[in-house]
């Protein structure tokens, strides 16, 4: 049995389920490969220039007639929108926006004739998004890798589809199967975003050459949330919104910093010392404890078909465990 949600209609895919906008992994090559599995593809775009942008989406193109989403750091675009503007001349189906305020952007992605989708971390985001006009909201959980917010998936995602009325609601945040998706239809999403299991999809090309492998051998609590990356990042301050941090797998600068964040900014505001001089790695590890059921890479197409397939299978069982 298929499954399809109104999610598919809006962005035009076949699957209610697709990759995430993750900086450093989600290129160009798992995007297409996402949208050409009739999944929802998702290039992430971070702090990409503007010349960058219209690159990243030539080379999605290239690659696929599919629509796919070009995702941005909501702050990072705040000053300079231009590769926001870039990724709309170059044709962007959708723009997803995560960690700040979309209005500013709705009208732009609108009259480009895009869709905007905002990934939030609290209601009162998922209030505002709705309130200024997004086409759809992903609720972000504290599970999910990469910076994230507080609030876990499994209370927070009806808490925001109670509270966007007709707006579909996108769920990520520790979902890593069929059993994950036809979980969050449940709740009242109308599909899922995956980041951790596309980390480890045989397309994701990471900067952290080693994230795959991290992730492969973790178990579901080696992740940590820690906001000692962006102290770091920020030179002593975190840069990221109040509330956020990023969730990793443990190294031994995490087991070092986690905890420790008030010793970290105190150590950075001494000109003398700085986090590493202690030896220790700083190369972030971004995923969440879904980390812990995977156990190979494989091709996307591969993981978007096998959770579309997984997922139907337990929707049709779902009375299974009840008795008369
Ligand atoms: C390596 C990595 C990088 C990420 N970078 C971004 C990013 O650039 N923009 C963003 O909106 N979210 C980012 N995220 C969060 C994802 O969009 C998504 O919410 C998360 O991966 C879902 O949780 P999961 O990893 O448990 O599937 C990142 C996540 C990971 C694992």
């Amino acid at each position: 049995m298929a499954v399809r949600t109104a999610i598919c209609d809006l962005l035009g895919v076949d699957h209610p389920v697709g990759n995430a906008g993750m900086a450093g992994v989600a290129q160009p090559r798992l995007c297409a490969a996402v949208a050409e599995a009739g999944g929802i593809g998702t290039v992430a775009m971070a702090s990409a220039s503007a010349t960058e942008v219209t690159e990243g989406v030539a080379a999605v193109k290239a690659l696929t007639a599919r629509p796919f989403s070009v995702n941005f750091i909501t702050w990072l675009i705040e000053n300079d929108s231009s590769p926001l503007d870039a990724a709309l001349e170059a044709g962007a189906a959708s723009i997803t926006l995560s960690f700040g305020d979309p209005a500013p952007f709705v009208d732009r992605v609108h009259s480009a004739g895009a869709q905007l989708l905002s990934q939030v971390q609290s209601v009162a985001a998922a209030r505002r998004s709705a309130e200024v006009g997004v086409d759809a909201i992903i609720a972000q959980g504290h599970e999910a890798g990469g910076h994230t917010g507080v609030v876990p998936l499994l209370p927070f995602l009806p808490q925001v589809v109670d509270a966007v009325g007709d707006i579909p609601v996108l769920a990520a945040g520790g979902i890593g199967d069929g059993r994950g998706l036809a979980a969050v239809l449940m709740l009242g999403a109308q599909g899922a975003l995956m980041g951790t299991r596309f980390v480890v999809s045989e397309e994701a090309e990471s900067i952290w050459p080693r994230l795959p492998d991290q992730v492969l051998a973790a178990s579901a609590d080696d992740s940590v949330w820690t906001t000692a990356f962006d102290i770091v990042g920020g030179g002593g301050r975190s840069l990221w919104p109040e509330g956020i941090g990023a969730r990793s797998i443990r190294t031994p600068w995490v087991d070092r910093w986690s905890g420790h964040e008030d010793e970290l900014v105190q150590r950075l505001s001494d000109d003398s010392t700085s986090d590493d001089d202690e030896g220790y790695d700083s190369t972030p590890a971004y995923a969440g404890p879904i980390a812990g059921m995977l156990t190979h890479r494989e091709p996307a197409a591969q993981i978007v078909t096998s959770v579309i397939a997984d997922a139907s299978h337990v929707l049709d069982s779902s009375r299974r465990w009840l008795t008369e």
